[in-house]
This record gives structure tokens, C-alpha cells and sequence, in this order.
């Protein structure tokens, strides 16, 4: 072969090669595009979907409203799969990506409800352009899709849920910040200042209260979700409100269960009311796979295949992930079940959010992230903000007597023992792609400690033979320090699989007991799941002097437990759920959504919101190495609420104020926020953070708000989050961290008819939590003097 000829093809392997595979529309080979308007970048993406919808046959278009778009050829329109996931990485679990040896993985961030533990939402937003980085990358290689279906905002409200690993916990303000950064990281394209345009395009699901898969018997298919208008209002909604509105996602799917009786993606008010008009979505709406069927075969919901279709569309439903709409759409529209038009716009939609990533722009080369090569994918930086992700997440659960971090000069014979104590698979929960690597645990340690002897003790997570504990316990007799790495993994929480119990699977429980019973010296409890479990009888055993939580860590997942057990990481997690005692799941079953707390109908309530029962661990529990002092430095002390200035006076009186029939009358008020001009009621809440200890390390400051305690109010929260941020401070200093809060999103309360309202009166904000002391600062909300007046 001449040189040049080989250069020619190193030319063509690495320059040409990635670029040629992916598919797109407008190319010049193919049409000639400049006939073809749609085609035209000077034009607005709306005037271009409506051109190239015109030019279709119904028959054409019936073909492009599922996930396997089939394409039109004779317009240079290519076939598109619509359907790609990225919850934390670049995923394979949709048809719409795949590896091979040019792009053998991706960098695999943990489980979402870990790095959700960080409450960094600086790192939820780099995790973010990371992923949509390497999805841009595999695009261009032919190996990925530019439409990603996540991530999953759904509150996990329920403990025994198996799909929690991938949210970001039982927060609505948790997972309303995880959403807008996570998707702002994966759609915002920064160099092109064209805030329409997207890097990637990604989608909140699954809307909405859907939190059940399969649990005794009731699966998510037949699940008649029973939610009330306060519940939704403020726990199932926000996380999607603010998604759509903050996050400007250009995508909702709709689930798989009903609300109240109507299939989600079979009502109007859900999609076209709320989301479409309301939070003024721009992109499309999907269904789960395939929702539409599942509300025509498995609950008969309509009586023909044609109803089905008709209903979905006029909801609100522009793209089925499933066949349905291929199936059924020409006859729908030919019985006359539903306008041509309404097929119309729902594919109007789609094809502007194909628009704006670029794929009817021709030669993807020129495109902002064209030059994206598979050298982009799982680079250095990559790899390292996985492993930060794991270390910033992980939870120090309990540390007696300061025994963490152990020092590697002091352990000479480390037994690692337990069912997890090896994982690699595991470590990577759901929805994952292939990983760049996996460290497991056994391997972190190995890295830090010579003499290493590792034990399974049990077959697998289920643990339902004891015979291997006996070698366990052995093992720790003779190791100068025990790691055990217990918990459960998908076969017993996934989707399509929720929990019955809190506790240790099998003889996991056995286990721990023996070995720490057998261990020679101190024993660490390591527990990698992402369902909390009760773990009382483990903090009770006196040779167990440490606890950590690790969720599912990732592909550096052993690296990130090994740093933070020999103190190379500081911890400074805070678990995102709340650690119910086993009891809890016989008090209220699964099926039950109520949030509140209810004495008639005998309900604990869910969620360190509205459970005031006795648990393992609370809400945002999480030690350090290091003791930090909190400060108020500033924070409001009265609030005065304005009436907005485009409201009427003589028409808002009656239906927005409502006087109490108490007689402080003055000093009690319940105010439509609706009414009030929110925008000028934005507060700096500023702590300070001191660290007083030895060791540089991160904090978080949590902000509750403890609103008054009203009688004529049902079903106010005991308290609730309202902002948070996490600080670094290094040994010895103090930090400043500022929490920013609008009066109207913080301090409103949620009434049983579902309207936000604030109240008047003595309010409190709580700072910390349950394992610190905390700040208290009181603050009182009135009312304007113009609110007052009208009154009267
Ligand atoms: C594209 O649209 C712009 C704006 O309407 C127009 O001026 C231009 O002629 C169009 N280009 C082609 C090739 O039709
Ligand atoms: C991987 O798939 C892409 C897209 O089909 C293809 O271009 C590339 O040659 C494949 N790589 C290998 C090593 O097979
Ligand atoms: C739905 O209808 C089919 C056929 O008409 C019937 O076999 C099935 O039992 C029905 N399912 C339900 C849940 O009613
Ligand atoms: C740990 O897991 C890895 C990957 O599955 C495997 O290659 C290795 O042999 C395991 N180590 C032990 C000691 O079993
Ligand atoms: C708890 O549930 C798991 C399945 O999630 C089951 O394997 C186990 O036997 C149950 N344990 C008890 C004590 O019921
Ligand atoms: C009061 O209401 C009437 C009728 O709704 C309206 O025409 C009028 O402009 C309002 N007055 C003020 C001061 O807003
Ligand atoms: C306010 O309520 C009073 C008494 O119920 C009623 O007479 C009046 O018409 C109402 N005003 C408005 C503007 O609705
Ligand atoms: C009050 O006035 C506003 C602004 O004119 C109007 O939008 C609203 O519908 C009125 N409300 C009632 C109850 O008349
Ligand atoms: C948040 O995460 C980012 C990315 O890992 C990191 O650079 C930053 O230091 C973190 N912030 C804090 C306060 O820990």
C-alpha cells in the first residue's frame, strides 16, 4: 500500500467515517433543497414544521407519530428513533442508542437518587452537559439519538418503590431543582446564544403521579392513582412545572396509570390545559410504552382502537413511544373521530424540536457539536466528575466514637465481605449504558490497602442460603478491620418491582449479625441500595461503629467508597428520603397516595413532610469528619405582601380574601397568591459556615420553613424545604452560603381545593438538620394596607 493511499485511509477512518453514519435530513446529495422551505435555516422553525407537514400524506404522517419514525424518502426526510435515554449517562435501554467498538461505552454517573444526595445543583447541571456531550458525540458516529427520555421526576413518595434509584427522592423541591438543572445541562446550547436551539433534547416523566409499578399484585397498568388536589398541587405537580417553565424541557411524557380515573395520556386537562396552555411547553408530548394501549387493552378504557386514538390526540398526546398511533391514526381520521388538523400539530410539534437540534439544518458538520469525536466520550474529566458525583453523594449515616476515616498505615488485613462487596453491575442501578470502567468496591480497597480478603457470604442480593456465612465470619476474625457491603439490587427493586419490606433481603441480616459477631475489630457497615432500609438492628451491634449509605454509585463507585472510608474524601451527603422503621410499610399501603397525615382514616402520612412518627434516619441526615457552625447572617424578618398591580380592586375581594372567623382578625389573612404581585417578593436568606475542625470538607445548609399553625388551615406541612446550597469550607474558615427565596414559591401553603394561598402571621425558618443543631429565625408576613382596606 503507497502512503498516500494509507494516509488517505487514516483519513477516511477518522475524519469521514463518524460523520457519514448518522442520519439526517436536507441533505444536497439527496433533494434539492433549496425547493424545500423546510430545509430554509433563515425561516422560523414553526413556519418549517408546517411546510414539511404539508407536503405529507395522512398515511405519511400516521408513520411519523411513533418512536420508530419510519421517515419520508421522497422528501430526504430520514427514518428517526425517537426514543434514547440518558438518566445518568448515555444509555442502550431505549432502541435508540447502541455501542460497538467504536464507542464501546459512557460515562456512567450513579443512580440519580445519589448524586441527588450531593444537593449540588452545579454538579446535576455538569452531569448534564457531560452526557449530552458524549450523546452529541455518539450522534455524530451513528450510535445515538438526538431525543433523550429523561430524567424521571416522579416524588418518590413511597419507600417500597422500585424505580426511586432513578429520582431524585420524596422533595418536590429537591426534584424540581434536580430537574431544571439536569435538563438544562443536557438541552442548553451555549455557544450559539440561540436559547431555541438544543444540544440535546430531554424529557420529564412520568407525568403524573405515577409511582407505583408492582406492588401485591397492582401494577402500574391497572393503577387508578387517587390524588388529591392539595397532594397534587404541591408534591406530584412541581417537579413538572418547574421542569417545563424553569428547565424549558422540550418534552413531558404522560404515564402509564390513571389519576382519578383518566388515563394521563388521555386527558385534556393534564396535557393540553396544564401542560401545553398553562406551563406553556415548548416540545412535545409523549407517551409511556405504549400508554395508549395500555388504556384501550388493559383497563378497556374505550371501546375501539379508534377511540383510544382519538382521545390521546385530542388530550394533548403528540408521539406514542409503541405502534398504536401507526396502527390507528388513518382510520380515526377517517371515521372522523378526530380532525386531520389535530394529527397536524401534534407532529408541528415534534418536527420543531427535530429542528431545533439541528437535524433538518443538512450537513451536521457544520452543526455547533459536529466535531464531537468518540474521543469525546468518557475522557478524563469525564470519568472524574463520576467519580466526584459518587464521593459528593455518599452518606455518613453514623460514625461512633470518630471511628471514620480509618488510616490505611493502621489496617494491615482488611476483610471486605458481603453480597455488594464486589458489584459492578449493581453499582450502576437502571437505565445505565455500558461504563467507561467499574471500580467495585473490593477494587477501591485493593488500591489502599495491601492485604485485602474478600467474602461474598451470600450467593446474591437475595441471600436465601446461609451456608456461606460461616466463611465469612472466619474471615473477619482475622482482618484488623471489616468492611460489610450489604443491600439489594434490581432483582428486588426495579421497575416493574416495588418492595414489600424495609429490611436486609434474605440471611443479609444473618450475615451481618455473624460477621460482626465473628469480627476481631471494628466493623463498617456499608449499605448499597437506593430504597432506604431499617437498619436498627445493625446501629445497635457494638462492634459496628460506622454507617454508610452509597446508593448505587456508578462505574466509580469502589474508588469513591474506598476515598471516603481512608478520609482521602470528606463525606457531606444528605440522604433525600426519609428511613422509615420496617413498621412503616403495614400502616398505609402502597396504593395509598395520600401525602397527609389523616387520624380518621388512621394514615401515618409520607415523607418528613407530614410523618411525624419515630424513623432510622430522617430527611437530610448526613455527617461529616469535620464539625461545622452555622450563622444567620441575614435573613428577612417582615414581609409585607403588595397586591399585583394588574389586578382590579373591585373584583377580587370575595373570592380571594377570606377572613377567619377568629378574633385576631388583623394578624390572620389567607391571600390568593394569584393576587399578589410575587415577582417583588424575592429574600436572601445568608448563613455563614464555619469549620471547625481538622478537616477541609463540604457542607450543606439546608432551609425548612416551619409555616404558623393554623386550625382553619388543613393539611399545612409540619415543615418543608425551601432552598439549599452547598458550600466547601476549608479547615478552619467560614463560608458564606445564600439561599434565595420568592414569598410566593416558599411560604405559600396548598389548600384542600388545590389554590396556593400565603397566611399572615408569625412564620419560622429552621436551618440544619436533625443531626445538627439547629438555627431558628422567626419572621412575620403581613398583608399590604391595600389588602387590609378591602377587607372591610
Ligand atoms: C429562505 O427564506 C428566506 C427568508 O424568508 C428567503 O429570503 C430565502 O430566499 C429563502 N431561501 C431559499 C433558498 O428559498
Ligand atoms: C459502529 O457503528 C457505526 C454506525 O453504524 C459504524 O459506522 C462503525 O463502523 C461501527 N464501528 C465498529 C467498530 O463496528
Ligand atoms: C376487556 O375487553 C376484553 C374483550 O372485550 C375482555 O376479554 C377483557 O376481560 C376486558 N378487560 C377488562 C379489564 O375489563
Ligand atoms: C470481582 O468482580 C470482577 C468483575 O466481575 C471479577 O472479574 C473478579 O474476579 C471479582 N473478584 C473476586 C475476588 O471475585
Ligand atoms: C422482604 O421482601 C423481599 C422481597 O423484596 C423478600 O425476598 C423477603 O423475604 C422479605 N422479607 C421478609 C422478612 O418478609
Ligand atoms: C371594576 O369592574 C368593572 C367591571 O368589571 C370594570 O369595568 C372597572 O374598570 C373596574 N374598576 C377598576 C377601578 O378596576
Ligand atoms: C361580594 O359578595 C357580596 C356578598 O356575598 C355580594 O353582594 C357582591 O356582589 C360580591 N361582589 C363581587 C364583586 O363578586
Ligand atoms: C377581575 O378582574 C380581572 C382583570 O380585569 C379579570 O381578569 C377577572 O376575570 C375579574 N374577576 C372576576 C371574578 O370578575
Ligand atoms: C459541586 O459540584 C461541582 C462538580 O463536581 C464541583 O466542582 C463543586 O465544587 C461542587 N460544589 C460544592 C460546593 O461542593
Amino acid at each position: 500500500m503507497s502512503s498516500l493511499l494509507r494516509f488517505f485511509l487514516f483519513f477516511l477512518t477518522f475524519f469521514l467515517v463518524p460523520y457519514t453514519t448518522q442520519q439526517f435530513a436536507c441533505n444536497k446529495r439527496e433533494v434539492d433543497v433549496k425547493r424545500l422551505s423546510f430545509c430554509n435555516k433563515s425561516l422560523p422553525y414553526s413556519v418549517r414544521a408546517k411546510d414539511l407537514v404539508s407536503r405529507l400524506s395522512l398515511n405519511e404522517k400516521a408513520e411519523q407519530l411513533v418512536n420508530s419514525a419510519r421517515g419520508i424518502p421522497r422528501l430526504g426526510v430520514p427514518a428517526y428513533e425517537w426514543w434514547s435515554e440518558a438518566l445518568h449517562g448515555v444509555s442502550n435501554t431505549g432502541p435508540g442508542v447502541r455501542f460497538n467498538g467504536t464507542i464501546p461505552g459512557a460515562t456512567s454517573f450513579p443512580a440519580v437518587i445519589l448524586s441527588a444526595a450531593s444537593f449540588n445543583a452545579s454538579l446535576w447541571y455538569k452531569m448534564g452537559q457531560v452526557v449530552s456531550t458524549e450523546a452529541r458525540a455518539m450522534y455524530n458516529a451513528g450510535l445515538a439519538g438526538l431525543t433523550y427520555w429523561s430524567p424521571n421526576v416522579n416524588v418518590y413518595r413511597d419507600p417500597r418503590w422500585g424505580r426511586g434509584q432513578e429520582t431524585p427522592g420524596e422533595d418536590p423541591l429537591v426534584v424540581s431543582k434536580y430537574a431544571v438543572n439536569y435538563v438544562r445541562g443536557l438541552q442548553e446550547v451555549d455557544i450559539s446564544g440561540n436559547r431555541n436551539m438544543l444540544k440535546v433534547s430531554s424529557c420529564c416523566k412520568h407525568y403524573t403521579a405515577y409511582d407505583l409499578d408492582n406492588w401485591k399484585g397492582v401494577d402500574r397498568f391497572h393503577f387508578d392513582a387517587k390524588v388529591s388536589k392539595q397532594d397534587l398541587e404541591d408534591t406530584y405537580q412541581p417537579p413538572f412545572k418547574s421542569c417545563v417553565e424553569k428547565g424549558r424541557v422540550s418534552s413531558v411524557m404522560c404515564s402509564y396509570n390513571r389519576v382519578n380515573g383518566i388515563p394521563t395520556c388521555a386527558d385534556p386537562n393534564l396535557l393540553k390545559g396544564i401542560v401545553r396552555e398553562q406551563w406553556n411547553l415548548n416540545g412535545y408530548v409523549v407517551t409511556d410504552c405504549d400508554s395508549i394501549q395500555v388504556f384501550y387493552e388493559s383497563i378497556n378504557y374505550t371501546a375501539s382502537p379508534e377511540d383510544a386514538v382519538a382521545l390521546a390526540l385530542k388530550a394533548g398526546v403528540n408521539m406514542n413511544c409503541g405502534d398504536f398511533l401507526r396502527k390507528y391514526t388513518v382510520r380515526t381520521v377517517n371515521e372522523r373521530k378526530v380532525e386531520e388538523s389535530v394529527v397536524d400539530q401534534a407532529l408541528i410539534y415534534n418536527y420543531i424540536v427535530l429542528m431545533r437540534l439541528g437535524f433538518f439544518d443538512g450537513d451536521p458538520r457544520k452543526h455547533p457539536f459536529g466535531k464531537l469525536r468518540p474521543s469525546d466520550v468518557c475522557t478524563k474529566d469525564h470519568k472524574k466528575l463520576a467519580l466526584d458525583a459518587a464521593k459528593q453523594g455518599i452518606v455518613l449515616l453514623e460514625n461512633k466514637g470518630s471511628t471514620l476515616p480509618l488510616s490505611s498505615k493502621y489496617v494491615r488485613k482488611l476483610a471486605v465481605i458481603g453480597p455488594n462487596a464486589n458489584a459492578t453491575k449493581t453499582m450502576l442501578s437502571n437505565y445505565a449504558g455500558v461504563p467507561c470502567k467499574y471500580t467495585s468496591p473490593l477494587q477501591g480497597f485493593q488500591k489502599y490497602v495491601k492485604r485485602v480478603y474478600y467474602k461474598s457470604g451470600c450467593q446474591d442480593v437475595k441471600c436465601q442460603d446461609k451456608s456461606s456465612i460461616k466463611a465469612a465470619a472466619k474471615v473477619a476474625a482475622a482482618a484488623d478491620v471489616v468492611v460489610l457491603v450489604v443491600g439489594l439490587d434490581q432483582s428486588v427493586e426495579a421497575e416493574g418491582l416495588d418492595r414489600v419490606n424495609l429490611t436486609l433481603p434474605g440471611y443479609q441480616k444473618s450475615l451481618v449479625e455473624k460477621v460482626t459477631n465473628a469480627a476481631k475489630g471494628k466493623v463498617i457497615l456499608v449499605i448499597m441500595s437506593a430504597g432506604p432500609i431499617d437498619v436498627s438492628f445493625a446501629i445497635k451491634l457494638k462492634k459496628i461503629r460506622a454507617i454508610l449509605w452509597v446508593g448505587y454509585p456508578g462505574q466509580e463507585g469502589g474508588e469513591a467508597i474506598a476515598q471516603v472510608v481512608f478520609g482521602y474524601h470528606n463525606p457531606s451527603g444528605r440522604t433525600p428520603v426519609t428511613w422509615y422503621r420496617k413498621e412503616y410499610v403495614d400502616l398505609i399501603p402502597m396504593t395509598n397516595m395520600n401525602m397527609r397525615k389523616d387520624r380518621s382514616r388512621r394514615l401515618p402520612g409520607r415523607t418528613y413532610r407530614f410523618f411525624t412518627g419515630k424513623t432510622v434516619y430522617e430527611f437530610g441526615h448526613g455527617l461529616s469528619y469535620t464539625t461545622f457552625i452555622k450563622f444567620l447572617i441575614h435573613a428577612p424578618s417582615k414581609i409585607t405582601i403588595k397586591r399585583s398591580f394588574e389586578q382590579n380592586f373591585n373584583n377580587t375581594s370575595n373570592q380571594t380574601l377570606f377572613l377567619p372567623t377568629d378574633k385576631q382578625a388583623d394578624d390572620k389573612m389567607i391571600i390568593d397568591v394569584s393576587e399578589v404581585n410575587c415577582k417583588k417578593l424575592d429574600y436572601a436568606v445568608a448563613i455563614g459556615v464555619k469549620n471547625e475542625g481538622k478537616m477541609d470538607g463540604g457542607h450543606v445548609v439546608l432551609v425548612f420553613w416551619k409555616p404558623p399553625v393554623w386550625s382553619e388551615f388543613k393539611g399545612a406541612p409540619n415543615i418543608q424545604l425551601v432552598g439549599f446550597e452547598r458550600v466547601e469550607v476549608k479547615a478552619g474558615k467560614t463560608e458564606l452560603a445564600v439561599v434565595k427565596v420568592n414569598v410566593c414559591e416558599a411560604f405559600s401553603l396548598v389548600n384542600e381545593q388545590g389554590d396556593r394561598k400565603l397566611v399572615t402571621g408569625r412564620h419560622e425558618l429552621v436551618i440544619g438538620s436533625p443531626s445538627e443543631k439547629w438555627l431558628s429565625h422567626k419572621f412575620t408576613l403581613r398583608a399590604d394596607e391595600t389588602i387590609k382596606d378591602h377587607q372591610i
